[in-house]
């Protein structure tokens, strides 16, 4: 699987979630085997550049390349100078959004919003080409199956986005009406596969290897993009490879292993948003990893109460050192348990 000329170790992606794949989460995803990783999507306005949570975004420090950066917003000029603006700071790939249904960023025209204007999202594809393609930095786009179910329209603009030099379309199963609501469909996205000569890849609703097969057999897509089922489970990457691998399930991670891995993940985590940040935003992860597990709502309420990392790296420890003594293999979730809905 090549994007461009970036060979990536596998077609396995986890999927852009801003608040959640920040630099540590990612590179801990592709360690377990994810094989590509898009940032969270950062804003094209430069005024905003210099805020704590952008820089956060943009800190791409020891990641494994291709470094990609993923762009949102409405103005052309401002979407080919944040390209450039990311390319200087080590983007190797950019990743234009036509995805998010936010308010924020619908409302401004970005985000997937852009699918319902097809001339400004060419336009919007063609300056952040005409900006990459000189410096030899393929360009991806991530988009829905359309507006809404009368407006679905990816085909359409994932060819015209093909012909403007894109090197790769994501599509995720849903309009943007739908935000996160009912199931993803893939018939749309195996069509945009059917029609496109660069490499398609879905996204939607995958939250087991079971459900990685089916889809990729469904659409004959080149890659699969997992978001939400890799929170609190970033391990899912590797079962799926060896699921399409050997027909078989993976065995369960051993639970002193997801111990570990969690709190390396913790010391990362703080040492990017440092103390008093770092504490409050990795309860979200903390409180994905143990929520499927026995005993796992109750921990979380009383973790959410300490204040310092050191007591969160020893609460994590001793629950899953608990754990270990009664699971020595990580007691396993139900496919579905994982997704988490997001209202959009
Ligand atoms: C919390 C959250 C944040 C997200 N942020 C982004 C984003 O910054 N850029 C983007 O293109 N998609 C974003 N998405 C959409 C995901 O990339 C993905 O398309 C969607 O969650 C469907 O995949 P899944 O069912 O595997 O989660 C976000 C989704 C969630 C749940």
């Amino acid at each position: 699987m090549h994007i461009g000329a970036h060979a990536l170790a596998n077609n396995l992606f986890v999927a852009p979630m801003a608040g959640v794949t920040d630099r540590p989460f990612r590179q801990l995803c592709r360690r377990l085997g994810a094989g590509h990783a898009v940032s969270e999507m950062v804003t094209s306005r430069p005024e905003l550049r210099e805020s704590l949570k952008t820089s956060r975004r943009a800190n791409h420090d020891g990641e494994t390349a291709p470094i990609t950066v993923q762009i949102a917003g409405t103005d052309a000029a401002m979407m080919a100078e944040a390209a450039r603006y990311n390319i200087d700071r080590g983007a190797m790939i950019i990743d234009i959004n036509m995805g998010c249904p936010a308010k924020k960023v619908c409302n401004k025209w970005a985000g997937s919003a852009l699918m319902r204007d097809e001339p400004l999202a060419l336009q919007i594809v063609d300056a952040v080409v005409a900006v990459c393609a000189p410096r030899g930095v393929p360009v991806t786009l991530k988009m829905r199956t359309g507006w809404c179910d009368t407006e679905r329209n990816a085909l359409v603009l994932a060819r015209a986005a093909q012909d403007a030099g894109i090197a790769m379309v994501v599509v995720h199963g849903r309009t943007r009406e739908q935000g996160y609501k009912g199931l993803a469909e893939y018939d749309t996205v195996a069509a945009v596969k059917a029609a496109l000569r660069i490499p398609v890849v879905a996204n939607g609703d995958i939250d087991s290897p079971q459900k990685a097969l089916q889809v990729l057999r469904h659409t004959g897509c080149d890659a699969l993009m997992i978001g939400r089922a890799a929170q609190g489970r970033p391990w899912i990457f590797r079962e799926i490879a060896h699921f399409l691998a050997h027909g078989t399930a993976a065995p369960a991670p051993a639970t002193h292993e997801v111990r570990q891995w969690l709190i390396e993940h913790l010391h990362d985590h703080y040492t990017l948003y440092g103390e008093g940040v770092g504490v409050r935003t990795a309860r979200k992860h903390i409180g994905w990893a143990v929520r499927a597990l026995p005993g796992g709502e109750a921990f979380r309420a009383a973790m959410n109460t300490l204040q310092d990392s050191d007591a969160q790296v020893r609460a994590v420890a001793t629950f899953f050192e608990a754990l270990a003594e009664v699971h020595p293999c990580l007691p396993q979730p139900a496919a579905n348990d994982a997704l988490v809905q997001l209202s959009a």
